[in-house]
């Protein structure tokens, strides 16, 4: 059926390999919604807009539409020709992308175009299951301590584990009005299963 299965958390929590893993395992494309909110901060840094201004940034993004390429092995971001899709997890859009997110302007765009993919699929982000996609057929949400986030994101990126802790700590913190599990989320933390134990795991949740 035109199934739509939700995976919330906190940063670095491992929600996309776990998104991407699920979806594999279904056959159905992952959508990753941090992407978008990514993009559209990466796209306000090289043009000079402050990243809180919100009609200078819509704006912007109007002018210069960006398209999720959601696949089941990974989702990708073009804008026209050009893809994002590398340029999107560095340091320096980390730390700007939680004030992108906090506007309102933003975040109904990014759910405009989340809200036009056609089902079945897998979305991941932080209000997928609260906000975007309400009516879900199953959701969950990972946790997992900011130790074992840090250390996992520390292979990514050329900071060390207590800088990058201390970054995803205050992520978290600006993220906190849009990352709230569902109550009808299932809770899974992370930092004890290996991958393969978590995407087992939701596999087993999903309705028959
Ligand atoms: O998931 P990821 O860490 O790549 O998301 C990057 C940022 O995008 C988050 O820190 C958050 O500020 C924002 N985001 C959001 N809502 C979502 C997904 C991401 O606000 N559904």
């Amino acid at each position: 059926g035109r199934v739509i299965v939700t995976i919330d958390g906190v940063a670095a929590s491992g929600k996309s390999s776990v998104a991407s893993g699920v979806a594999r395992a279904l056959g159905v494309p992952y959508v990753s919604s941090g992407l978008l909110y990514r993009a559209a901060t990466l796209l306000a840094l090289e043009a000079g807009v402050p990243l809180d201004e919100a009609p200078a940034l819509l704006t912007h993004l109007h002018a210069h539409p960006l398209r999720l390429e959601a696949l089941s092995a990974g989702n990708r971001v073009w804008c026209g020709k050009r893809e994002l899709t590398d340029d999107l997890h560095s340091s320096r859009v980390d730390g700007g992308v939680s004030r992108v997110a906090a506007l309102p302007e933003v975040r109904a765009w990014v759910d405009a175009q989340l809200r036009a993919l056609p089902a079945p699929f897998v979305a991941e982000g932080r209000d997928m299951g609260t906000h975007v996609f309400p009516q879900a057929d199953a959701k969950f949400y990972l946790t997992a301590s900011p130790r074992v986030r840090a250390e996992r994101r520390a292979r990514e990126r050329p900071e060390d584990v207590p800088a990058i802790e201390a970054a995803l700590i205050e992520r978290d913190h600006r993220d906190r009005a849009q990352s709230a599990p569902a109550p009808d989320a299932r809770l899974i933390d992370t930092g004890t299963l290996p991958l393969d134990g978590v995407i087992g795991a939701v596999l087993a949740a999903l309705p028959a």
